[in-house]
Formats: structure tokens, sequence, C-alpha cells
């Protein structure tokens, strides 16, 4: 139910502040704040070299207006296993009255749980973090943003919504300036209370201003008209952050940027977000042969959102994510295309969501999420392999601070690793892609190890690929075939020309195999086959 605003809210806000130094006093410099923009990238304002945010969402934004997880383990320990999974930030959701109606902020969480029957979870939070069970929703929003700051996390606070609960549908109400629940003024006023409120904690490095603009009133010049101001109020009230602006349509839809840009009063701060799920694009991984469907959705997804490179805005893939099981077909095919695009545009993001299960999601206690990370209970990594091939997505290859010559790094999206120096007539090692070696492309399309004159020739079938002198030959040029442009292939000499394409078998090792579901085919999956020659300048080996 919507509550009704007291009559001096702001003043209650300034109180607890000064109740609760014990929450507010850890100011302790954080690696990169603030940050800024420095053309597509995000920079350290101090060093003015690249951050790049690898970040995984936190809900706080649903019924109780508790961060999930803490009836199952000690904050600290979550912040840690954060850290130790190899993200570097969060973006931790709230809804607008979190900041703007003090009857829900005031609410102790004891409370927040006992008035929604989830009595349950009480005994758990009283275990784990016996603290929190009577601070108010605000102090609990603000010492877990606090405890990541302790743990050296950078936090990106998100206006998921306004009124607590789960996100998102076209009749939510929530959806767009002029919906029941979304207020143009009271979500300024949120705005400016967050900016403030987290004014000079240091590892606050952004807002997103609005999760997912959506509904039947979602239009283009009310977006221009609301987001600009949104944006000035959150820099006025604290200028430090970076000011995230979302799309229409979920935030799948940036593509009015193209002609005609935000005008705004400050620079160095305005960063665009946008989503990418599978279910983004309906059924169609499923239904159609994937490098056709990649090649398609790639294209889209650059006309969405991803012109903004060019256009030199930051642009951060703040959501996107899959059943972590691996049994979802649709899931598994949109995570290498993603893989492949997200790493050769090198964008800054966030995988939804951190964990297993929520309190309450509409209506169902202990509610599953299959996208979730963490064993909630155990804090334990569900599924450490596809984790580890998410996490390779962290690596920066470009921007300020990535100072080597300019190369390519060979990367195979179906695992997240690069392909590695090989000692000559040995097998092409896959390995991490933050020590991969330096590729050239040559004109005549040769894959030249940098510094040598060997390149990557494709000697038989089955075999690894060799590093040879002949750079000339046939079976040494390698052309990027498929809708998807990212089967590598050749010719083999000593099998009549068959068309060849480098491969990955099941034991990781690169190997030259037939050529595989091209197109038209949508029962098999080429993801094995999938490379993609990243431009790098990160300096090699480091
Ligand atoms: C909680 O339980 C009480 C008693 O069964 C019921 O009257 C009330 O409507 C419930 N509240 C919620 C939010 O489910
Ligand atoms: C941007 O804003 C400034 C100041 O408000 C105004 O003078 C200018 O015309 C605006 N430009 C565009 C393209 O809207
Ligand atoms: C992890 O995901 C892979 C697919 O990437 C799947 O094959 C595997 O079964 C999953 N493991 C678990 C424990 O769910
Ligand atoms: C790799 O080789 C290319 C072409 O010869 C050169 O421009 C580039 O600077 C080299 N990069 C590194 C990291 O050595
Ligand atoms: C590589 O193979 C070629 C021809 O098979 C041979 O002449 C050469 O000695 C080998 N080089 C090494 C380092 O093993
Ligand atoms: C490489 O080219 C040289 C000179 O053309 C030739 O003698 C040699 O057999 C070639 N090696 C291979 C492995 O094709
Ligand atoms: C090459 O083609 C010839 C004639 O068609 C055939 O006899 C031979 O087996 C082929 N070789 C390979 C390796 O495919």
């Amino acid at each position: 139910m919507e509550k009704s605003l007291p009559s001096s809210p702001f003043s209650i806000f300034v109180l607890l502040l000064l109740l609760l130094p014990f929450l507010t006093h850890h100011v302790k410099p954080i690696n990169g704040f603030p940050l800024s923009t420095d053309c597509r990238w995000i920079v350290d304002d101090h060093t003015k070299q690249r951050v790049k945010l690898a970040c995984v969402n936190w809900v706080s934004h649903l019924d109780t207006v508790v961060a999930e997880g803490l009836s199952k383990q000690p904050l600290d320990m979550i912040s840690k296993q954060i850290v130790s999974m190899g993200f570097n930030c969060v973006r931790l959701t709230y809804p607008t009255f979190l900041a703007t109606d003090d009857s829900l902020a005031s609410l102790t969480v004891r409370q927040s749980f006992q008035n929604l029957n989830l009595t349950t979870f009480i005994a758990g939070i009283e275990k784990n973090n016996p603290f929190f069970l009577d601070l108010s929703l605000i102090q609990v929003y603000q010492a877990v943003v606090s405890n990541l700051g302790d743990n050296n996390i950078m936090v990106i606070l998100d206006n998921h919504l306004t009124k607590p609960g789960w996100c998102c549908s076209n009749n939510d109400d929530n959806g767009f300036f002029g919906d029941k629940y979304f207020n143009p003024d009271l979500w300024i006023q949120g705005l400016t209370r967050m900016a403030t409120l987290f004014k000079g904690v240091s590892n606050v490095v952004g807002m997103s201003l609005r999760n997912e603009l959506r509904g039947h009133k979602q239009n283009v010049g009310e977006w221009y008209n609301y987001m600009p101001k949104g944006a000035e109020a959150v820099h006025s009230a604290n200028p430090n952050v970076l000011v995230i602006l979302s799309g229409l349509s979920f935030d799948t839809d940036l593509s009015f940027l193209k002609t005609r840009q935000v005008n705004l009063s400050f620079t160095g701060k305005l960063v665009f977000e946008m989503h990418w799920y599978s279910f983004t694009d309906g059924g169609v991984w499923g239904t159609g042969n994937p490098n056709q469907v990649c090649g398609k959705v790639s294209q889209r997804v650059m006309d969405a959102g991803g012109f903004l490179l060019q256009q030199k805005y930051p642009l951060f893939l703040s959501e996107f994510g899959l059943d972590q099981r691996g049994t979802n077909l649709n899931d598994n095919r949109y995570l290498n295309c993603l893989m492949g695009l997200a790493t050769e545009l090198d964008l800054d993001w966030a995988y939804w969501t951190l964990l297993e299960n929520y309190y309450l999601r509409e209506g169902v206690i202990d509610a599953k999420e299959s996208y979730g990370i963490l064993h909630w209970k155990r804090c334990e990594i569900r599924n450490s392999t596809m984790l580890q091939k998410i996490l390779a997505l962290r690596h920066p290859f470009q921007g300020p601070g990535q100072e080597s010559g300019l190369h390519k790094v060979i990367f195979h999206p179906g695992t997240g690793l690069c392909v590695q120096k090989q000692t000559l007539n040995e097998t092409l090692p896959l390995g991490d892609c933050s020590k991969s070696e330096a590729w050239s492309y040559t004109t005549e399309k040769s894959l030249v190890l940098n510094g040598t004159s060997f390149c990557v020739q494709a000697d038989e079938l089955g075999k690894s690929p060799k590093l040879g002198v002949n750079c000339s030959d046939s079976n040494s040029k390698w052309e990027m075939t498929s809708d998807s442009t990212m089967h590598l292939s050749s010719k083999l000499s000593n099998a009549n020309g068959t068309l060849v394409c480098l491969d990955v078998d099941s034991s990781s090792r690169v190997v030259i195999n037939p050529c595989k579901c091209l197109s038209e085919d949508h029962t098999c999956d080429p993801a094995s086959q999938w490379f993609k020659l990243v431009d790098s300048t990160r300096s090699p080996s480091t």
C-alpha cells in the first residue's frame, strides 16, 4: 500500500544521520573515488586511469526493503564473498519510498518482516546480523553500503522503482512519469535525498536514476523533459557521483539519443545504462540458427545503445544474466553471443543477480531466483564454471591506463578464455585473458604473434593449429565467417581446400575442425567455434 508522507520528512533524515555516526563514519578513500568520464571510459578522477565496473546487482527493493540474504549470512561474509568472486562493485537497488516516505524508512527490520508475516526470517537475522534487527530500513541500507565500502567495493545506488515490490511489468504503475507510483516531483525529491545522504561516502560512485522506464505512458519527449531534471538534481546534491540514465522499454532502447543528445549543465559524469537478457529478444535463441540470431541481435543492441560508445559516452550494461543451472537453451546461446560483443566493446557491466532466493517475491516466500550466483544459505557459488566465464568480462582491454601498442587478443566467448602463446610446433593453449598474448590480424588476414614472424596455421583436421612461418599460405588466412562473424575459418591445403574452423575441444584445447552450424540449422550450437578478435592496448602478460 502506498504510504502517506509525513509533513516534515527531511528533518527525520537529518536526525537519523545525527543519531548514527557509527554508520556513516567510514569515509575511507577507495580505489578510484570519485569517478568521472573521459570520452567513452569511466576513469578515476585523480589518476585519470580507467576503472572498469564489474558489478553484481544486489536486491534491496522488494517488499521488505532489506538487502537480500541477511537472514542467512553475516553482512561482512557476503561482502567478502563478492570480493573473492572477483567483482569490484555492487548495483544496490532501492525503492523511491525508502527515500521519501519516512514511515517506511523508519520501520525497523523486525517490523518490516512482521508486517509482511515473514517472521521466519527474523530468527535468521537475529542469528546472522543481530545488530540490524532493530535498525530502521534506511539505516540498514546505509550499513550495507558502508560494509561494502569497508571491503573496497564500489556501489551504484539504483532507484529501481517507487513502491517496494518486484519490478518490472508494463502495468505495475511504476513504469513512467505520471504513473500512479511515479510522481516526477517525488522522484526528484527521492534522488536528491539519496544523493545527499551518501555525499562524502567514498565508495558510492554512481546513481542509476531510474530502472527500466516502461509502460503505456512512456515517450521520448517526456524522457528529455524529466531525465535531465533528475540528473541536475543529483549532480547539484552530490557532484561526485556518476549520473546514470536508463532508456525506454525496460531499458532496452536508447536509440533516440542517436539524433538528439542530452543537454546538461555539467560534464564528465554522464553514463548511460542498458539491459540485455535472452528474453529481450523473445524466443529467437532457441528457434533460430545461433550465428544468424547473434548477428541480428548484436546489430539490434548496437542500434539500441551500443552506438553511444561512438558518441563518446560510457555505456553500462547494468543488467544481464542467465539461469545458472545451465539448462536454459535460450540463455546459454545468448550468453555466448553477449560475451563476444561485451568483450569487443569492453563494456562496464552488472550481473543480475547476487542471490538464489528472495525473502518475498510476488507473494512467494523464499522465492527461487535461477539467475542468482550464490546459494544464500551456504554463501557458496552455485556454478563456478559459469561464474568464471562471466567474470572474464572484468578485464579491461582498452582505455586510459592501458597504454601498450594496439593489438588483438583472440577471445573465446564459450569459455571466457583467450588464446595464449605456444612454443613452436606445440598446441595453442587457452588461458586467462589478463595474461593473453598480443596478436596482429594482418591485411593478408593472417594471425601473427606480435614481435615474431609466426602465424597461426591450420595443418590437420582434429589437430591443434600450428605456429608457422609461411604466413601467406592459404592455410594461414583466417576469414571471419558466418553472420556472427565469430567463426575463424581457413582452407586446409592438404585436404583439397576444405573449409575448416578454429574450435575448442572438450579439454579446452584449440583444434581445427570442419566448420559447424554456420547458418540455418537451429538444432546445433556453434559456440565452441566462436572467437572474437578483440582490440586491446592492455600490456600483454600483466
Ligand atoms: C498477516 O497475518 C494476519 C493474520 O493471519 C492477517 O490478518 C494479515 O492480513 C497478514 N498480513 C499479510 C501482509 O499477509
Ligand atoms: C542546452 O541548454 C542550454 C542552457 O539551458 C541552452 O542554451 C541550449 O540551447 C540547449 N541546447 C540544446 C541543444 O537543447
Ligand atoms: C553450470 O553451467 C554449465 C553450463 O555452462 C552446465 O553444463 C552445468 O551443469 C552447470 N553446473 C551446475 C552445478 O549447475
Ligand atoms: C603488435 O604489432 C602491431 C603491428 O606490427 C603493432 O602496431 C603493435 O604496436 C604491436 N603491439 C604490441 C603490444 O607489441
Ligand atoms: C617444427 O617443425 C619443423 C617441421 O616439422 C621442424 O623442422 C622444426 O625443427 C620444429 N621446430 C621445433 C622448435 O620443434
Ligand atoms: C614454407 O615455405 C617454404 C618456402 O616456400 C617451403 O619450403 C616449406 O615447405 C613451407 N613449409 C610448410 C610447412 O609449408
Ligand atoms: C581430395 O580430393 C580427391 C579427389 O576428389 C580425393 O580422392 C581425396 O580423398 C581428397 N582428399 C582429402 C584429404 O579429402
